[in-house]
């Protein structure tokens, strides 16, 4: 990270700027960089490192092979003399590689860290001198890191601190079963890496055991969480791949400690992995080339105090294959047990759901629905509807929350209990939010259209703790009385964990105590909102989404910023211009005058004319049973691949369905493409 900045007042070298670049972040990080990567070690930093009885170092040996250590002794033992010195009175681990490192005018990296505080703070700089008490070092750049990811531990001396010597020590050249047991079980590790031109650096990862995962015996992934976006490991590692980690057993005072190299995975079958691991943004490999074990090398032991709350919002490898297990079964009905049921108000209650069959939870983007299927009626065919799921990707449960309305929500309420099974398909759904987009966003849910804005809230929270930056947003509820307003509590703590980003604004009919008076006009929701450039979310009976979104286009804004979902039929009614308007239109040909239109699944070919109606309506009348819901382009349960042929819309969807698709419940065959169509049913 010590780089000599590319440009005079850019702090960050060329491999750093590299990934800050391909993540798109350049510009910011160079403002924030500029506050926090500093040549000196401000006084509160100074007393810092006085009173450690370790810190971590990065190092590189006489073949310039980084390594990762730990230097220890009494408290007092790292002094600073001014604000660009630090003196060490301390010798390396007997058979550590740092002390092949520790020549006058070589790079180290050091990582203070106190793990009972979860305080940290990293300098890098060059070996000023060397005697047989210690060695000192000129600072070059120093950073003070957040506390996220450090497990809290308390620290135990178990013998004098001048006491290093392992009581054995072992060569590696892979990974054995005592190294493959360490790092399975980790929860911490130690990454060094070095820059040509560029200094040593070392740093801290941490997530729950199993973060890591072990390939083979000279491979193991690492996920890489959100972090302080300097990119300083990643950057070096951008110019020069070799690296070392350290793992230390805090029990025993083992350390294993690893050189080799470290490719981070931007592409390929991994991101699918990556994806599914809860928290990850990104991965990297790390392949062993060489490494020792130091056995009872420290006088110092942890004992466990408690999790990281960063490390416990996110997930493990195992888990991640077990999402994307649950994720293949999308199309399969899964058996889900009611674990839970709450009223939210008098006519919305909310049914929490776990896997009956074994396998995990699937993974969703908060705002998408689950279709299930029900069999209110005995004898009769079951019945499929949709469900928002309003928790928030990563919680332990599904949560659905539904209205007391007709047929499948008047069994849910009246005839579901705990311990009883409903089927679902996987989650789907397009009606989703970006919940570290800068852009503040609105919430507007009408009635039980707010399922889809408390998940969207509890998500855009949870997003916010992990990156330590919340959206800014507003929830704007509109519910008749108090007594059918649901998730009020619910609203309010979200609202007191995100350090005053969101705001939630009720609009009563009658009124009351701390809401506006209904109905939501454009003018009361200019009252509530401050001036910006928003993006709305709109979920709500069609009617009043429709005068919503033309209020809001009258306005200016434009239709892009404006999300929206029905839960019934009646497709908002969009005004689109220019490139856009074609980009949303499918196919905007007539309708065929006649077609052959072929079921490919039951080889049935039969003809369809203009009194057929649409295509779920014909091949409903030839004894299919299509799945359905919305039965008006919303919902996107009628998706069926167009296998040949064209189809037309009567009107702009507001589910987009891709070029070899057709949403039955609102298409017919196109005239000049359409005449033989085949359909994959
Ligand atoms: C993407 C999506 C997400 C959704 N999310 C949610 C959610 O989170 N929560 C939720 O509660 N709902 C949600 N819905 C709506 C849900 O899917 C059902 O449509 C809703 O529960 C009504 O289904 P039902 O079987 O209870 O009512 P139905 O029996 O289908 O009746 C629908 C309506 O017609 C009325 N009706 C029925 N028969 C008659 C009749 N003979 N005469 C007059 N009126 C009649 C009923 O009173 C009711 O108002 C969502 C829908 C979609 C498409
Ligand atoms: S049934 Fe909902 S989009 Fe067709």
């Amino acid at each position: 990270m010590n780089a000599p900045a590319t440009r005079q007042d850019n702090p960050f070298h060329a491999g750093e700027l590299a990934v800050q670049q391909r993540l798109g972040i350049a510009e910011r990080m160079l403002e924030i960089g500029q506050r926090v990567v500093r040549t000196h070690l401000p006084e509160q930093h100074r007393e810092f490192y006085a009173q450690l009885p370790f810190v971590m170092v990065g190092s590189v040996d006489g073949q310039q092979r980084p390594w990762a250590s730990v230097l220890v002794g009494e408290q007092g033992f790292i002094q600073s003399p001014h604000e660009r010195q630090l003196n060490f009175a301390a010798r390396p681990v007997p058979g550590d590689p740092l002390a092949e490192g520790l020549k006058p005018g070589a790079p180290l990296g050091f990582l203070g860290i106190e793990l009972h505080t979860r305080r940290r703070n990293r300098v890098n700089g060059q070996v000023r001198d060397v005697s047989d008490q210690g060695f000192s070092v000129d600072v070059a750049q120093t950073v003070g890191n957040c506390p996220q990811y450090i497990q809290g531990r308390e620290m135990d001396w178990v013998r004098d601190s001048r006491d290093l010597q392992p009581r054995s020590r072992e060569a590696l050249s892979a990974l054995d079963a005592p190294a493959r047991q360490l790092i399975s079980q980790a929860d911490t590790l130690f990454i060094a890496s070095h820059a040509p031109g560029a200094g040593a650096d070392v740093s801290h990862r941490g997530g729950r055991s199993g973060f890591v995962h072990i390939e083979d015996d000279h491979t193991f992934l690492v996920p890489d969480f959100t972090g302080n976006f300097l990119f300083m490991t990643l950057g070096n590692l951008a110019l020069d791949p070799r690296a070392g980690v350290l793992f230390i057993d805090f029990e025993s005072g083992d350390l294993l400690t690893l050189t080799g190299r470290a490719e981070v995975v931007w592409d390929g079958e991994l991101l699918k992995s990556i994806e599914a691991f809860e928290g990850a943004e990104r991965a990297w490999r790390f392949h062993v080339e060489s490494g020792w074990r130091l056995r009872a090398a420290l006088p110092l032991r942890w004992r466990f105090r408690e999790w990281s709350p960063n490390s416990l919002i996110t997930g493990t490898w195992e888990e991640a294959a077990a999402r994307l297990e649950a994720e293949r079964l999308a199309q399969t009905w899964r058996p889900y047990r009611v674990t839970r049921l709450v009223d939210e108000s008098r006519v919305i209650r909310s049914f929490r759901l776990q896997p009956a069959d074994g396998h995990a939870l699937p993974p969703f983007k908060a705002g998408q629905h689950l279709p299930i299927r029900l069999q209110p009626v005995e004898g009769q065919p079951p019945i499929l509807r949709n469900y928002t799921i309003s928790s928030a990707p990563g919680e332990d449960s599904l949560r659905l929350s539904i209205k007391r309305d007709g047929l499948a929500s008047g069994h849910l309420h009246d005839r579901l209990s705990v311990g009883d099974v409903i089927e679902a398909l996987g989650p789907r759904g397009q009606f989703t939010l970006d919940a570290t987009a800068h852009r503040p966003a609105v919430l507007i849910g009408a009635g039980v259209g707010i399922t889809p804005m408390i998940s969207f809230l509890r998500h855009i929270v949870a997003e916010g703790f992990r990156h330590r930056r919340t959206r800014t947003t507003h929830v704007i509820q509109i519910a008749h009385d108090a007594e059918v307003r649901a998730f009020a509590a619910e609203l309010q703590s979200l609202a007191g964990r995100a350090n005053g980003a969101v705001r939630v604004h009720a609009v009563l009919s009658d009124g009351g105590a701390g809401a506006s008076k209904g109905p939501l006009t454009i003018d009361l929701l200019k009252s509530l909102l401050p001036f910006d450039d928003h993006e709305f979310f709109l979920c709500g009976p069609g009617g009043f989404m429709q005068s919503l979104y033309d209020g809001l286009r009258d306005l200016g804004v434009r239709d892009e910023r404006i999300q929206a979902e029905a839960f019934g039929p009646g497709a908002l009614k969009r005004r689109i211009e220019g490139a856009a308007a074609t980009e949303f239109t499918p196919a905007p040909a007539p309708a065929a005058k006649q077609a052959t239109v072929v079921f490919t699944r039951s080889g049935e070919a039969s003809v369809w004319s203009p009194e057929h109606g649409s295509l779920l309506e014909f091949a409903e009348g030839k004894g299919l049973s299509p799945p359905f819901s919305c039965r008006a382009g919303n919902c996107g349960t009628c998706l069926t691949r167009i296998q040949s042929g064209r189809v037309r819309y009567a009107s702009p969807p507001a589910w987009r369905a891709g070029a070899n698709e057709a949403l039955l419940c609102c298409t017919v065959p196109a005239e000049g493409g359409g005449e033989h169509l085949e359909l994959d049913l």
